[in-house]
């Protein structure tokens, strides 16, 4: 549904995004993470047809967005970064007025209005002047404005950012709903956005994919790792030097009051590790096997990518 090749673009001198190419297929949700700068949105104001790449192409729904953009938008409902609403009028003239510009008529777009508004629990606001609503409403208009001519891809850049837990929750459940009919690409530099929305995450970090991957499957590529947390009374210095000389272990260190001892998925060192510290007169108070959270993840990945690029 999204095709994306070799895409890059320049500011001028500044590299923005460096030959990126990802797929979204019909149906899927997949969130662009990436720290800030990493060319979010100058991607999907590529894809949607308001930024002409340097180089490479972009296709929705098998429209080339470089060459014929006026088609593809058609298939396209984005939530810009910053939702430029019309702040004097009513979430209902508001809606009506994309509505038209998107080629509905009359009758059909009042019908998708209360459609819309419905979907996006905004019946109390619709005859409200939009300058007056909260952030998290603006944002729910801007999203209700984005599917209002039933697109079948939806973009949205960062479309949970400044607003309340309560709303970000509502607003997540939302996007998934709506990722039932429709096929999405969401930005975030939230972590746990991607989780609680996405199948699929793709990492992009200084205008290039550093990652590609269901969430399941990149912890399992990026850790290929076993951690271990321990909880251990004694000298932590002692300890783990004394548990780095195991064999296969690949680092131990700290994180407030325990231990994480890193190996390869492979090995297993808990019963070395629980002897090693009973047989020194330590205590071990707990030992666990710690999932790697996708913070973790993208730590290590983006620190990855920075050691490459250093080296380069
Ligand atoms: N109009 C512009 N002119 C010049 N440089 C730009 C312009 N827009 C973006 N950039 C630069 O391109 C790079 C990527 O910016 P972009 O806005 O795509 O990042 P982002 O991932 O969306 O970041 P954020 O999380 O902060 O929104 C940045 O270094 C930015 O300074
Ligand atoms: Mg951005």
């Amino acid at each position: 549904m999204i095709k994306v090749r070799n895409l890059t673009k320049y500011y001028g001198e500044r590299l923005a995004v460096d030959n990126i190419s990802f797929d979204v297929g019909k149906g899927e949700i997949v969130g662009l993470l990436g720290p800030n700068a990493a060319g979010k949105t100058t991607t999907m104001r590529i894809l949607t047809g308001f930024l002409t790449p340097t180089r490479g192409d972009t296709w929705i729904a098998d429209c080339n967005m470089v060459t014929n953009s006026l088609e593809g938008r058609k298939h396209i409902g984005y939530m810009p970064e910053s939702v430029p609403l019309y702040t004097d009028m009513t979430v209902r003239e508001y809606l009506a007025f994309f509505g038209r510009l998107r080629g509905l008529d009359a009758k059909r777009t009042n019908h998708r209005i209360n459609d819309v508004i419905g979907l996006c629990n905004l019946e109390e606001y619709v005859d409200s002047i939009i300058g007056k609503l909260s952030k998290g409403f603006r944002q729910r208009v801007g999203l209700a404005q984005a599917i209002i001519h039933e697109p079948e891809v939806l973009i949205l850049d960062e479309p949970t950012v400044g607003i309340d837990p309560l709303q970000v929750s509502q607003t997540r459940t939302l996007i998934k709903e709506l990722g039932k009919e429709h096929t999405i690409l969401l930005s975030t530099h939230i972590l746990p956005e991607v989780s609680a929305t996405c199948g699929r995450v793709i990492i992009i970090n200084r205008g290039r994919i550093i990652a590609q991957d269901s969430i399941e499957n990149l912890s399992a590529i990026v850790k290929g790792a076993r951690r271990l947390r321990i909880e251990v009374k004694g000298p932590h210095d002692q300890i783990t030097k004394r548990l780095q000389r195991i064999d296969g272990v690949k680092k131990v260190s700290r994180e407030g009051n325990y231990l994480i001892v890193e190996s390869p998925i492979q090995i297993d060192p808990r019963s070395q590790v629980t002897e090693i510290i009973v047989k020194s007169g330590w205590t071990l108070l707990s030992i666990e096997t710690v999932e790697m959270s996708l913070e973790d993840i993208f730590l290590q990945l983006t620190a990855k990518d920075k050691e490459e690029s250093d080296s380069e």
